[in-house]
């Protein structure tokens, strides 16, 4: 019998804790502190600092079973998922790490017993081959003199150029970090299958398949390409479970072991689809439901940035897959069930979220559906109106950029048409794009400008809100400068400032920067990496480099972000209690006039929740707990369950703000110095700004108190106009709203009447071209739905015919053409064809349908000849 999925990880670990070596639980697809990654791509992500010798290892020797993610980045297969027999976006990777401890000999000894051992996994060893690195003696001595593998097995690889580390036997974490020389074991299918070994022109066959990776660590990589050799000679390991799981369970293809054969043949049932093994589409489901349950569960939420929207493309390209193949109701979401029952080793936090990350799918699907409506309606209008078979790519790319509407996808539904899509002008749109991206980065050149300028200036802001102190630098329109002058803007940075640095969403503080004779209007401020620079205009006098000056923050605007960013704090804590801990933070805006707080979370608060999260807040604010903040070290924080950002890079030392026990965050803003000092809290809004994201809206103090006077006398003056009081008010409003009701049906029964005393007037007017009636007829100023229930109503006296009705509205013309069914049913006319021929012949714009078609006309100097021109048309046509 094969061995399973699960026996295979844990044979592995098991080896490796024989081996001396302690097993450690996988990381998050998030890298942990880590801006250089998308997602966890590998099991030695999570050891990175350890590999560069800034953190201290625990042990020595250790092996993982490791969640990755490889879609975006640099390792990104997510192209290649579904068209080769091996590649996964999710997948998990066996490792073992040796931190300074064993080297290349035990690394590759290790390798080939567990692999090769008929106690372990037993392969043949005539079926397996190993790559070294062409510089790599050490590796390929040791592979060709003291392992039983074939020599003509172990093949040296070369580099791509010149530099040696441009080479598939060298592995790089990312653009910078740890890497080194690495060797790759394969494994040999077979002649059954097209490819040759590694290093050969045939090596991208599907006969031989890579396993496993053995990189020895050596080098730290430098964003300029330069490699420092590291203090310590590390190994990292990698070898893909669902890959040698195939080959342990005698089938070639990842998509074949147990887990998802289970998992695609539940999905064929979900999407009523036949799984007939060739079925790449079912392939490329079944892997994308993995990644983004997994990603979710981690905490990436669908979004149009970074992880998000990598996440987001999975989402719909699964999607439009589940389309290919016939499926047109929503299924993505339905698929998290089976992928929990058959996941049995990971599925355990999938299962605790997993209504989370059904509904987070559901809205996602039903988002995309929306967008995918809205585009093809965008597409069919344009390809209706459409001269020629050549769709414009700008079109192409709007509705890629606007829709989210794939590029193949616009392709396939042209070609249907004999249409093709113009790839060259949608390529330069999307580079213009990215063109325009790039130059508007204006901020970035003066932060590095101001970065250059090697100056650290000290925030003394926690405690003091005016100090005396000194002008270090100044800049004018993103360039340095000795002076500025009166009127001139620029941006001044001081040795020390009171000044807060918009940082963390709270807004920069203004104030002013004076010596006697000048003074600096400061409207704003940013931090430029640790540099806080003061933005203003010079009011008086000129402000030189290395003057003395008294810089003051305004205390009035100061004290109520204060009590907005305390009561954030306030605010996180209460959703946690009121809906739950997977509420996270997604974004925050604190300034003097209010706060603002994006969490994710799936659904609308309902009324109750809302009054008792405001109500919570207000509790805390009345028993006035005092507010301290504290310098702990990170690990304390950590430890000690301290709310903190995800994915944020922090000190080593850290700044926590604490109210009672009520809440406890890590945050470097300023706050109250009791929650009293808040005196009110209010919320003015709930609503979503994305999908799964929320946001809450909130004032404080006096600006809650205002908030409550405009609420008060908008409620009186509606008591006034409408004569009521706030116990008959609603009743009121029904009563409104009814008769106006009865009015709109009433006015629209007597339009109609009027409709039908026009059209009896209209029927002298038909006349015959041929054998067809014909009615062409101006009218004023009509809106569309009493025009079409006029045609309607001469359709009906007609039986037989066609209309058109010239519609001049505020010199706007639109023309309305209609035909009855048994016209177009012989063939005799069809209106859209007429209203294609109208445009030709008087310019304008519109489409239709074969009864029913209409085009608008802007710029028509004599509308009288409109009708001649029409029944000349019809005389031709009929
Ligand atoms: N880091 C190497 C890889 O990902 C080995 O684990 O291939």
């Amino acid at each position: 019998m094969h061995k399973n999925l699960d026996d295979i990880r844990q044979e592995f670990l098991n080896f490796f804790k024989k081996k001396g070596h302690e097993i450690v639980a996988s990381s998050t697809l998030i890298p942990d502190n880590d801006q250089t990654l998308l997602f966890t791509n590998s099991g030695m992500n999570q050891f990175k600092n350890i590999f560069l010798g800034i953190d201290q290892p625990l042990f020595k020797r250790v092996t993982t079973a490791q969640r990755c993610v490889r879609a975006g980045g640099k390792h990104n297969d997510l192209d290649n998922v579904g068209y080769t027999a091996r590649h996964l976006t999710f997948f998990e990777m066996l490792g073992n790490f040796s931190f300074g401890d064993y080297f290349k000999h035990e690394a590759i000894q290790f390798a080939w017993e567990l692999l090769t051992d008929c106690n372990w996994f037993n392969l043949s060893k005539n079926k397996l081959w190993v790559t070294v690195h062409i510089c790599d003696s050490a590796s390929y001595d040791i592979w060709t003199k003291q392992v039983d593998i074939p020599n003509e097995h172990v093949i040296k690889i070369g580099n791509n150029t010149d530099n040696f580390y441009d080479s598939d036997n060298f592995w790089q974490m990312g653009k910078v970090g740890p890497c080194g020389p690495c060797s790759e074991i394969f494994y040999d299918y077979g002649d059954r299958f097209q490819g040759g070994p590694p290093g050969s022109l045939k090596e991208f066959g599907e006969r031989y398949v890579e396993i496993w990776n053995l990189v020895f660590i050596q080098f730290n990589r430098q964003s300029n390409g330069n490699l420092l050799s590291l203090p310590m000679l590390s190994v990292d390991t990698g070898m893909g479970l669902e890959r040698i799981t195939a080959i342990l369970q005698g089938v070639h293809s990842s998509y074949s072991i147990d887990i998802f054969k289970k998992l695609i043949s539940s999905i064929s049932q979900i999407i009523k689809v036949n799984d007939d093994n060739t079925n790449r589409s079912l392939y490329v489901i079944a892997d994308h439901i993995r990644t983004c349950s997994f990603l979710i569960q981690d905490g990436v939420l669908p979004s149009n940035e970074g992880r998000g929207y990598v996440l987001r493309r999975i989402i719909r390209r699964a999607i439009l897959h589940g389309k290919k193949i016939g499926t047109n109701n929503i299924f993505f979401y339905k698929l998290v069930s089976p992928l929990i029952k058959y996941m049995q080793y990971l599925s355990d936090r999938l299962y605790e979220k997993k209504d989370f990350i059904e509904k987070i799918l559901l809205n996602e699907e039903k988002l995309f559906e929306d967008t995918l409506k809205k585009g093809l309606k965008l597409l069919e209008k344009k390809l209706v109106l459409l001269k020629g078979n050549v769709l414009n790519g700008e079109i192409a790319f709007d509705l890629y950029d606007t829709y989210g509407f794939p590029l193949e996808l616009t392709k396939d539904i042209c070609l249907k048409r004999g249409i093709h899509v113009d790839q060259a002008n949608f390529d330069q749109s999307m580079l213009t794009q990215k063109k325009i991206a790039k130059e508007s980065n204006k901020f970035y050149v003066i932060s590095k400008n101001i970065s250059l300028c090697n100056v650290l200036n000290t925030f003394v802001g926690y405690r003091d809100l005016t100090c005396r102190t000194q002008t270090i630098a100044l800049f004018r329109i993103n360039k340095p400068v000795n002076k500025i002058y009166a009127e001139e803007e620029g941006i001044v940075i001081l040795k020390n400032t009171p000044f807060y640095g918009e940082s963390g969403g709270q807004i920069g503080d203004s104030g002013q920067l004076k010596t006697i004779s000048s003074l600096f209007q400061v409207t704003s401020t940013k931090k430029y990496g640790e540099i806080i620079g003061h933005l203003g205009v010079v009011n008086r006098g000129a402000i030189s480099v290395g003057e003395e000056i008294i810089a003051q923050v305004d205390q009035y605007k100061r004290k109520n972000i204060s009590l907005n960013h305390s009561a954030t704090h306030l605010l996180r804590a209460a959703l946690c209690q009121v809906l739950g801990s997977h509420i996270v933070q997604k974004g925050s805006l604190v300034n003097d006039q209010y706060l603002r707080f994006d969490f994710c979370h799936y659904e609308t608060m309902t009324e109750v929740q809302i009054n008792t999260v405001e109500n919570l807040v207000n509790k805390q604010i009345w028993i006035n707990f005092p507010i301290v903040a504290d310098m702990i070290p990170i690990e304390t924080a950590k430890n000690s369950g301290v709310v903190m950002l995800i994915n944020k890079q922090y000190e080593k030392i850290v700044r926590v703000i604490r109210m009672g026990n009520f809440s406890t965050e890590l945050c470097g803003g300023t706050h109250a110095k009791s929650t009293g000092e808040i005196g009110v809290f209010i919320i003015t809004k709930e609503f979503s700004i994305a999908s799964g994201i929320r946001r809450i809206e909130a004032v404080t103090n006096n600006t809650a108190l205002s908030v409550m006077h405009q609420y008060k006398k908008l409620l009186q003056d509606i008591f006034t106009s409408t004569q009521s009081d706030n116990k008959n008010i609603l009743n009121k409003i029904h009563e409104f709203k009814s008769r106006c009701q009865k009015l709109e049906k009433e006015i629209k029964h007597l339009r109609n009447q009027q409709v039908i005393q026009e059209s009896l007037s209209f029927i002298k007017e038909i006349y015959y071209i041929k054998d067809v009636q014909v009615l062409i007829k101006q009218v004023e100023n009509m809106m569309l739905k009493p025009l079409t229930n006029l045609i309607d109503c001469l359709k009906r006296q007609l039986k037989s015919g066609v209309i058109v009705l010239i519609n001049n509205k505020n010199n706007k013309i639109s023309i309305v053409v209609s035909v009855t069914k048994d016209l177009i049913e012989n063939n005799r006319i069809n209106a859209l064809n007429l209203v294609r021929l109208i445009i030709n012949t008087l310019g304008g714009k519109g489409g239709g349908k074969p009864h029913f078609a209409q085009v608008g006309i802007n710029n028509i100097i004599n509308t009288s000849k409109i009708s001649t021109k029409i029944d000349y048309l019809l005389q031709n046509i009929l």
